[in-house]
């Protein structure tokens, strides 16, 4: 830890991930471009977000963190924003609905354009080449030019989290959000499911609820809540040189915030504690998260609280594991037991995405629906065990009709992951899968008397 944090203390520790950018002062023409732009979000909508975190903390909401692994240059549209936001919305509902507590919904949205990945290289058809590190960094087709880092990307990047971000508001605040729109919200390939028609019942309560609410004199008409709804930003906070152009000082309080987006976190491979992405996260002011993997130790864990949250903030850390189905109930109970006991206040969510990953026969990586529920239903009971709140969950997804993830009602086989492959980088829940897993979320939470 540096004696005193600034944006750019992080530079004199190890920061591992970071590309290889060219040594041709690209890159710093590329960032002082970016810190000259405005911020993308305000330090006061990051702190509603740490309120809102913080009635997680104290099991009194759930937190839903959900979007692409990456999102892409190519996949961006109007149509392909709205579906994504389509299916979160849906979520949402059915786990306030049934958990009878608010749903804060937090979106992998408008900026997660960087991935870490395992090995600096691959080798394609003989041939060794840069690995694609995100459409932030570089090209991901499958020749070396397209590989090498270009800076410009950081500047695009920007400026689709900025239009992203910009429709995102437009929908949740501008009438999409409309509770009374539930039944609107389900698209066509969905509605003929059995998740589609559940959800519809839903709706139809829903409706009758408001009914009855107007009925005894309430004025919904005029309750803002029920008319619009917060729908935060969030990405991997990977190259830090892109975090740092984005980190202003809020006029208000004097805190520094990285105003990249609402909610930031640190991935499972960035995080050692003398390393730079937890001395960049330690000085910024917005909620953030850290994944921990089945290695981690307790130790480890109650140093990362205090290294990250010195002063017991509730809702300022989230620690999203994602240990796999096999080993979750083993390795976070007595993780959940030392937190607890050392009065850190934490969000616990539940990454259940990213232990579960495998090859299938076809070579494409791909995840199972029942280990996706399984590693949450380890989750889920690991808290009962513990007296702790299972806060959230953490969910590659998108609102396209992708076949990408084996299983679901649907029972996708390895046969039909080729049909509609579209990701860029992990393998995504499609809508039905998605809106299948929130009814499957909710179960578990009941039936362990969480709700
Ligand atoms: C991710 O969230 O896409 C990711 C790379 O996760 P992790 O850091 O947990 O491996
Ligand atoms: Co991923």
């Amino acid at each position: 830890m540096a004696a005193t944090w600034t944006p750019s203390s992080w530079q004199s520790f190890p920061a591992v991930q970071q590309p290889s950018w060219p040594n041709d002062g690209s890159l710093d023409q590329a960032l002082k471009q970016i810190s000259s732009y405005p911020p993308l979000v305000f330090a006061g909508e990051a702190r509603s977000l740490q309120n809102q975190l913080a009635q997680v903390c104290s099991g009194n909401a759930f937190l839903l963190q959900a979007g692409d692994c990456a999102e892409s240059f190519e996949e961006f549209s109007a149509n392909n924003i709205r579906e994504k936001l389509r299916v979160i919305l849906q979520m949402a509902v059915v786990l306030t609905y049934s958990l009878g507590v608010p749903t804060v919904k937090v979106g992998r949205m408008a900026g997660q354009f960087a991935k870490p990945r395992s090995s600096d290289t691959e080798t394609i058809g003989g041939v060794e080449i840069p690995s694609f590190r995100g459409h932030m960094v570089n090209d991901p087709a499958p020749v070396s030019d397209a590989r090498i880092p270009a800076p410009e990307r950081l500047v695009q990047a920007y400026h689709q989290s900025a239009s992203t971000l910009n429709l995102v508001r437009a929908f949740v605040k501008g009438g999409f959000a409309d509770l009374s729109r539930v039944h609107a919200w389900t698209q066509e390939f969905v509605a003929s499911s059995p998740e589609g028609q559940r959800y519809e019942q839903v709706a139809t309560e829903i409706e009758r609820a408001l009914r009855f609410m107007r009925a005894c004199g309430v004025d919904t008409e005029h309750t803002s809540s029920l008319h619009e709804t917060d729908v935060y930003t969030s990405h991997e906070a990977l190259i830090l040189g892109y975090e740092e152009s984005l980190t202003r000082q809020d006029s208000l309080t004097g805190g520094w915030y990285d105003c990249s987006a609402h909610m930031l976190w640190i991935g499972e491979r960035t995080r050692q504690l003398d390393g730079a992405h937890i001395e960049f996260l330690r000085g910024v002011g917005n909620p953030i998260g850290c994944k921990i993997g089945p290695t981690t130790t307790v130790d480890y864990v109650l140093e990362l609280c205090k290294t990250l949250n010195p002063a017991q903030i509730p809702g300022r850390l989230t620690l999203i594991s994602r240990m796999g189905a096999d080993k979750v109930e083993d390795s976070l109970r007595p993780l959940l037991r030392a937190v607890r006991d050392s009065g850190h206040p934490v969000v616990w969510a539940c990454d259940p995405m990213h232990g579960n990953t495998f090859t299938s026969a076809s070579g494409l990586k791909t995840r199972h629906f029942d280990e996706i529920l399984r590693e949450i239903s380890g989750f889920v009971n690991a808290h009962r065990l513990e007296g702790t709140w299972p806060g959230g969950i953490h969910i590659e997804l998108t609102g396209d009709n992708v076949t990408e993830c084996l299983g679901g009602t649907d029972d996708l086989t390895d046969a039909d992951l080729t049909d509609r492959y579209q990701t860029v980088c992990d393998p995504r829940l499609n809508a039905r899968q998605s809106l299948d897993l929130a009814f499957g979320v909710a179960e578990l939470l009941r039936s362990s008397g969480f709700a």
